[in-house]
């Protein structure tokens, strides 16, 4: 793809979305300088263009940078609605705050959301379609070369329509689990930080030629407790009913799906959940249903784990359909918006 141009980019095939980059209009750009008064300038939306940054940036070397992910979405009667997204704006803040980088307000994160959307407006798809995945960053522009955190920030924040993350795992997915950690213990796990997903794609990948749809990460002190995927929080159904997620700790993502999914569980279906460590023996043999749950990956069954040379299958999804289809409804605008988690764009 040429981003140099500043030709309108063309729109997308509504019917051939996948989860993948499609340049848009506008993007937003907004530096920050921890020694100025306001510490952020203005901000600007500009073209969809490659942006200038110095070689020496200190996110090159040492990988200082953060990111989010929510998603927009067309209504049946032509509304804009997003999800959750003070809950990003929060988690924005405590990413930045893990990695001593310059926080970025949580208000002005909405608002320049928001209006990203609204100027991207064209590419978010018609109704069941698709969604428009906004991508908000936040790194460390400074040029310096020693190892030290940075005085200098850059936000950067650019929208893509999306379709599905997995294009064939309606059935659910086939996780390995790896006796690994996906970071180190004490470490910036709890944050969204580009680092935690570098030192995660190789092994992926290795598991990907191998036929796997993703990875179940244990944790790094004892590899003895479920985690997260590469990209998702999970959720294991007990035989016994109960529904049990990993307690958030260093190691796990405070996903926002995860957080409005055991809320839906608990007062939309009356299930009783329970978040605390979860030991890969129990879901090997006490769990019926084992799903994940993530912007992108939205409510996704499990339909098979292998852990060393032990595959385990799983009950045809029921509690992840339910979940999936409550959460769905509300995220598209046809359920009552209850939780009040929706925020209409005005066009
Ligand atoms: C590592 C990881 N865990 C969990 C999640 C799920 O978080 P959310 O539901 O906020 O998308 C994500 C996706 O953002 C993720 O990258």
């Amino acid at each position: 793809m040429a981003l140099m141009t500043t030709d309108a980019p063309a729109l997308p095939d509504w019917d051939k979305l996948s989860f993948s980059l499609t340049q848009t209009d506008t993007i937003f750009e907004c530096f920050g300088d921890l020694d100025s008064d306001p510490q952020w300038d203005e901000g600007a939306f500009k073209p969809f263009e490659n942006v200038s940054i110095s070689p020496a940036a200190t996110i090159f070397s040492y990988g200082l940078s953060i990111f989010e992910g929510l998603k927009a979405e067309r209504t049946e009667d032509g509304k804009i609605l997003l999800f959750r997204v003070d809950r990003n704006a929060w988690r924005f803040g405590h990413s930045a705050t893990q990695l001593r980088m310059l926080n970025f307000p949580e208000k002005r994160f909405i608002t320049a959301v928001t209006e990203l959307v609204r100027r991207n407006e064209r590419f978010i798809p018609p109704a069941g379609k698709g969604t428009l995945y906004v991508r908000p960053t936040l790194f460390a522009d400074e040029p310096q070369l020693g190892l030290r955190t940075a005085r200098r920030y850059r936000v950067l924040m650019y929208a893509s329509p999306v379709g599905a993350y997995f294009s064939s795992a309606d059935a659910g997915v086939r996780l390995r689990v790896l006796e690994q950690g996906r970071v180190a213990p004490g470490g910036t796990g709890s944050a969204k930080a580009a680092g935690n997903y570098a030192g995660s794609l190789n092994r992926r990948e290795q598991m990907h030629v191998e036929g796997f749809d993703d990875v179940l990460f244990l944790d790094a002190r004892d590899a003895q407790f479920a985690t997260e995927t590469t990209g998702s929080n999970v959720f294991a159904k007990l035989k016994n009913g109960i529904l049990v997620t990993p307690k958030l700790n260093d190691q796990i993502l405070p996903g926002i799906t995860r957080e409005s999914v055991i809320q839906l569980a608990k007062e939309q279906l009356g299930l009783t959940v329970e978040e605390r460590p979860l030991r890969i023996e129990e879901i090997l043999g006490d769990v019926s249903e084992l799903f994940c749950t993530g912007t992108a990956w939205t409510v996704r069954p499990v339909r098979e784990l292998q852990y060393r040379d032990e595959i385990t299958k799983f009950d045809a999804p029921d509690v992840a359909v339910q979940l999936l289809q409550s959460l769905r409804a509300i995220q598209s605008g046809e359920a009552p918006d209850r939780f009040e988690w929706i925020r209409e764009v005005a066009l």
